[in-house]
């Protein structure tokens, strides 16, 4: 080998170990730390992470195999699984998943939920809605004599007026309103934790079973937010080894025997990236194997929209 190929074994050497080191520490505060991968989805749908070492804020991968084993004639939420016709039960349901219902779709089952439309008429200065955080809609009108009776709360250092929502910053997957009586703790009834972050099962099954990958925006922290899009395999899609030539860490993560992400019918391996343009979806968009199963796809923000082929 090379003076690169050794200078690139000797950093990935001391890559390695300095993560091993850093993440050895005894009981760390995870809740601030920002781990790689499309997080939300892999909740969402009820993969379960799989750690290097013991106490590790990130896992190295996803056990995710319960989707491979998924039927065609069913639906599914996380593990449990519908027949045609079956309502959705309570304990796969947010507040806003109303009406729903499991259907035989094209390539497999899928939900269909009613619309919900919290239209409310305009509302007089002086007035506002409150908020119960158990239900899709807020209300009711709430016209209070004094403005001084208004109940606030402070989180994170912001002030929230009574029926305002907000996510705490340290419990991303909790959904609170401000209430009467809020001390600061993130329980019923100021806060509920909803069964599904993104309801990604109910609204985006075949894309799931044909093995799309979710697509974040740039500004959007896939550990904590919603996907924007979706990237589904089409002809002219390949896969690109290891483009940045960055080493990866991946060899020494429990089960490393399947350390490979899977887009549609293409594989790819740590590092590996997906190229671009090959249809709408995937113009400006880097798809990276990062934390497999799923490549994680994040919109690039300084990317010419005319460019991006190739
Ligand atoms: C679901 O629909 C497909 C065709 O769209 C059909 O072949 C299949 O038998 C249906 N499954 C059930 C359980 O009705
Ligand atoms: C909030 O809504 C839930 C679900 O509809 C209900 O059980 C609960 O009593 C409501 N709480 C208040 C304080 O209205
Ligand atoms: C609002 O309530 C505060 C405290 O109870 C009181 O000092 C103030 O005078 C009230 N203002 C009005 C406009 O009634
Ligand atoms: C991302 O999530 C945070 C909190 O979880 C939220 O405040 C923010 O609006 C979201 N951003 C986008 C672009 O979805
Ligand atoms: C993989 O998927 C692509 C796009 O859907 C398709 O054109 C191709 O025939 C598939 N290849 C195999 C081996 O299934
Ligand atoms: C693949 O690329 C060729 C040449 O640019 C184009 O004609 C074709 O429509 C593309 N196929 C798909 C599935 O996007
Ligand atoms: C984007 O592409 C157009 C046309 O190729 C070019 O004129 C423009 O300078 C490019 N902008 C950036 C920011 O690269």
């Amino acid at each position: 080998m090379d003076g690169h190929g050794r200078t690139l074994l000797l950093l990935q050497i001391f890559f390695c170990f300095f993560v091993f080191a850093s993440t050895d520490e005894t009981k760390q505060d995870c809740s601030q730390v920002q781990c790689p991968g499309p997080l939300t989805y892999y909740d969402d749908v009820g993969c379960t992470p799989v750690y290097k070492n013991k106490g590790d804020c990130c896992a190295c991968k996803y056990n995710c195999d319960h989707l491979n084993a998924r039927s065609r004639n069913k639906c599914y939420v996380r593990r449990n699984s519908y027949e045609f016709g079956e309502r959705l039960r309570p304990e796969d349901k947010n507040p806003c998943n109303v009406g729903c219902f499991c259907k035989n779709g094209t390539n497999s089952g899928r939900f269909v939920c009613a619309i919900v439309d919290c239209y409310h008429g305009p509302i007089d200065t002086g007035c506002y809605m409150k908020r119960n955080i158990s239900q899709c809609c807020p209300g009711p009108l709430t016209c209070p004599k004094n403005e001084s009776e208004i109940p606030k709360c402070v989180v994170d250092g912001v002030t929230y007026k009574d029926g305002e929502f907000f996510i705490p910053k340290n419990e991303p997957r909790k959904r609170c309103t401000c209430r009467e009586g809020y001390t600061g703790q993130n329980i019923k009834p100021f806060c509920i934790t909803p069964s599904t972050t993104c309801s990604t099962d109910l609204y985006h099954s075949q894309d799931i079973a044909k093995k799309c990958i979710p697509i974040y925006y740039a500004d959007q922290n896939p550990a904590t937010n919603c996907s924007s899009s979706w990237r589904c395999q089409n002809a002219n899609d390949t896969v690109i080894p290891n483009p940045s030539g960055s080493p990866s860490c991946g060899e020494d993560c429990p089960g490393k025997k399947d350390m490979t992400c899977k887009f549609g019918n293409l594989t790819m391996n740590l590092g590996d990236e997906l190229n671009q343009g090959t249809d709408y979806t995937s113009v400006c968009v880097r798809c990276v194997c990062e934390v497999p199963p799923t490549p994680t796809c994040r919109r690039l923000s300084d990317c010419n929209l005319t460019a991006g082929r190739n």
